[in-house]
């Protein structure tokens, strides 16, 4: 009887962790958008690149990426861009749910206008917030409407515990017929997004043979 019992609070505290975990990774602690952190043009990056051929791209709700944005954008020069979305998202739980949504009804929120001209660029970097396990819908309108044929990918992604969720395998199944290369991305939890990241971003681009 007592062996049954400690099973039963064994099994019970088993499930608590796991729906404390579900709910901690997809809830929403970031440090806030920067609105000194604007779009720039022609940076000279410290890159074998050639940042004039270079686009750092991102979406974030909440700041996180947009930090690790502005850091990746420093390093490797050329135009930096924000995407935003036309209809603002909601803040806190709400945009829990209404990304969920998003996702199962398959949409493409509309976005602004990044002015770009993308046949300039080479390289992109493009990154986003992990939403459900995968990248924001807002991501796909961006691919939708930017044409990325034949370009060299570079995903980079602020998450709560779920990592790059193979984010570069979704990217080259969505663009299988634009003939792009998808590079190995960066993850950053968003429990260090707040050090510097200055030398996390430069052994990646290292490790991808960029530095
Ligand atoms: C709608 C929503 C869904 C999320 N889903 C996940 C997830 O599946 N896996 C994960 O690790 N983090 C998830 N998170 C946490 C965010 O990826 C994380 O807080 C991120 O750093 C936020 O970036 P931002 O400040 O640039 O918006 C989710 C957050 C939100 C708001």
């Amino acid at each position: 009887m007592k062996r049954k019992l400690l099973i039963f609070i064994g099994i019970v505290a088993v499930i608590i962790a796991g729906v404390g975990y579900y709910f901690s990774q997809n809830r929403d602690t970031s440090i806030g958008i920067d609105n000194s952190i604007a779009n720039e043009d022609s940076k000279v990056g410290t890159t074998t690149l050639d940042s004039e051929r270079v686009l750092v791209v991102y979406f974030s709700q909440g700041g996180n990426t947009q930090k690790l944005a502005k850091e990746i954008s420093d390093q490797v020069g050329g135009d930096f861009r924000r995407i935003e979305p036309i209809t603002p998202y909601p803040d806190g739980d709400e945009l829990l749910d209404y990304a969920k949504t998003e996702q199962d009804n398959d949409e493409r929120p509309e976005i602004k206008d990044i002015d770009v001209d993308m046949t300039k660029y080479d390289t992109v970097f493009i990154g986003y917030p992990v939403w459900w396990y995968t990248y924001p819908q807002i991501i796909l309108s961006f691919f939708d409407n930017y044409d990325l044929s034949d370009k060299t990918i570079v995903p980079f992604v602020t998450h709560g515990g779920s990592g790059m969720s193979g984010a570069e395998e979704d990217m080259q199944t969505y663009l299988k017929d634009k003939n792009v290369t998808v590079l190995e991305g960066l993850p950053v939890s968003r429990n260090v997004i707040e050090n510097d990241q200055s030398e996390t971003v430069s052994n990646w681009l290292k490790e991808l043979g960029l530095k």
